[in-house]
């Protein structure tokens, strides 16, 4: 069965031009289920440890670099098929490619200013959801 949670990311560039709430809004039009979020400044290691399973990949030092650069939205979302649904909605990962209506599309400026980010499968939605939130935190 697939896990009923995935976990996202709301990126310094859309944190930082405001577009928190438009993107919140997106979600939740979406069908999914906030059910735990809030606002954190990452350290260097702790971007480096996020992103870890990209760590020798030419875009790494970049991407730990920017997700650094400012505060982010951290969040677990609640759907059915949680992890494919929120990846549905996101669009590509470039958003040039993402389809009209995802995330991306809307909010995206680059490959690495891509607005958000989601996981990728249920063991890296438990993985990173557990990252940032303890269990009194989430709902
Ligand atoms: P995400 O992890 O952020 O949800 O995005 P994704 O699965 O669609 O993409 P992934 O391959 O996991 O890459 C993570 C993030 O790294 C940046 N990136 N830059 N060629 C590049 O310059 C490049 N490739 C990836 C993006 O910000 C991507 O979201
Ligand atoms: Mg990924």
């Amino acid at each position: 069965m697939n896990a009923d949670f995935t976990f996202s990311i709301i990126k310094p560039n859309a944190v930082r031009t405001g577009k928190t709430g438009p993107i919140l809004a997106m979600i939740n039009e979406g069908g999914f289920r906030i059910s735990a979020l809030k606002m954190v400044q990452l350290t260097m290691q702790q971007a480096e440890m996020f992103y870890g399973i990209h760590k020798g990949k030419p875009f790494y030092d970049d991407l730990v670099e920017f997700m650094t650069s400012g505060p982010v939205v951290v969040m677990i979302l609640r759907h059915e098929n949680a992890v494919e649904e929120y990846r549905r909605l996101m669009g590509s990962t470039d958003p040039e490619k993402a389809d009209q209506g995802t995330i991306r599309k809307t909010f995206g400026v680059s490959v690495k200013m891509n607005a958000v980010h989601g996981s990728d499968s249920d063991d890296n939605a438990v993985r990173e959801a557990g990252f940032f939130f303890s269990e009194i935190e989430r709902s």
